[in-house]
């Protein structure tokens, strides 16, 4: 029997206790023996659960049980967590996680302790829920190099963009559904102005460098100033917006990385994965391109990823599977200096201003209102916006194009 522990009974550890029950003989003819849950660390109580004789509240019980060989830290945050992690693995007892925050902080100094313990540090959760972009680059992709990542990493925005732009939804009310239905962060600006989306995209960029691609150094760009009017001019030239989260590997071993909302044309592999979806594309020196889809968000689809996990140390037990990154900061390339193509709506009476500053601009069927849309030709994008902020309030808002 494995014995096991959670840390969390919240969302994400109620679904791997959900998931390790529901499946559990599945779970004991994969891995040879019963996945069992010996403990649920929470600061709460839960009088009539079915668990409630497992929760425990004292974190020292689980670290000093012989018996506890992998904890799930389903519980979030970088304090506790951080600390219940390093406790774990220096007891050479493994850990698999949902915390993406965690992760892209402290990913390199985790993995190098599994790594000295003989355990392991495991986060599929972290990045796209319940999609397997971790496994696939770590495992499947082993022999390949992934020279860009390009992907929707944050169900909430993409089901916030999609009820916009498919039923003209307001961005408040929608924001609240996403909560409702446990998409959405605590602080759904976490969501919304692409933090979430930078530190999973930071995570996926530590992995293609094999270095640390600290979350700070990713330009992130929220959807919080997307409109209807956008989205009126986006289906008028038969493209969508989505936020995409961005990383890319130059022959230099260079990286840049970013989050931002973009235009892209529906039938690109991206633009029509909807609602609370998520969507990865990989770009690999021998593979080509690949795409990955599935559930991004939500109890099952990332207890899943948890609980798949679970089963690789159980059927690896004594040894490091992750290959992960060194401590050793990547360079990591400024993307202002960086060329995009970008839609600019503006005000209809700035049309020669427009013309002047962005040379060989084209410009798209009006929508109304007194504004037009545009696309600006490829330019280095600290010139392009030197150029708005030369223009005034003449420009509404701007978006990279895909
Ligand atoms: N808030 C996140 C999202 C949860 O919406 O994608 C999954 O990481």
């Amino acid at each position: 029997m494995i014995k096991i522990a959670v840390l969390g009974y919240g969302t994400v550890g109620s679904g791997v206790v959900e998931v390790v029950a529901r499946n559990a003989k599945l779970l004991r003819e994969r891995a040879g023996e019963e996945i069992y849950i010996k403990y649920i660390l929470d600061l709460r109580d839960f009088p009539g659960d079915p668990y409630e004789d497992r929760v425990i509240h004292d974190f020292g019980t689980i670290l000093n049980d012989p018996e506890i060989s992998i904890l799930c830290e389903v519980m979030g945050g970088v304090g506790a967590a951080y600390q219940f992690t390093k406790q774990a693995l220096e007891a050479g007892k493994s850990v698999c996680t949902s915390n993406k925050e965690l992760v892209a902080k402290h990913g390199a100094e985790f993995l190098a302790i599994a790594k000295r313990m003989r355990c392991n540090y495991m986060f599929e959760a972290s990045v796209a829920g319940g999609i397997p972009i971790i496994r696939t680059i770590n495992s499947a992709l082993a022999a390949d190099r992934v020279e860009a990542v390009t992907g929707i990493l944050n169900g909430t925005t993409n089901f916030i963009l999609t009820k916009m732009e498919k039923e003209g939804a307001d961005y408040g009310e929608v924001l609240r559904q996403a909560q409702e239905l446990g998409y959405a962060e605590r602080n759904p600006e976490a969501d919304v102005e692409g933090l979430d989306a930078g530190r999973k995209i930071a995570i996926l960029a530590d992995m293609l460098t094999g270095k640390n691609v600290a979350p700070d150094r990713v330009m992130t760009e929220g959807i919080t100033k997307i409109s209807t009017a956008d989205f009126a001019y986006a289906r008028a030239a038969g493209m969508t917006i989505k936020l995409l989260a961005r990383c890319r590997v130059f022959e230099d071993g260079s990286v840049s990385a970013m989050v931002a909302p973009f235009m892209l044309p529906v039938e690109h592999p991206l633009g029509r994965v909807d609602d609370v979806f998520n969507g990865v594309q990989v770009t690999c020196s021998m593979l080509g391109d690949a795409m990955f889809g599935g559930q991004g968000a939500g109890k099952l689809p990332t207890a899943s990823a948890v609980a798949a996990d679970v089963m690789d140390c159980a059927m690896h037990p004594g040894r490091t599977v992750m290959h992960g990154w060194s401590s050793e900061e990547a360079d990591v390339v400024d993307t202002s200096q960086t060329e995009n193509r970008f839609f600019v709506r503006a005000k209809a009476s700035g049309r020669k201003c427009l013309e002047e500053s962005f040379a060989g601009c084209s410009f798209l069927p009006e929508q109304g209102g007194d504004e037009l849309g545009l696309f600006v030709p490829a330019m280095r994008e600290s010139d392009f916006f030197a150029k708005c902020a030369a223009l005034g309030d003449v420009v509404l808002n701007r978006i990279r194009l895909a």
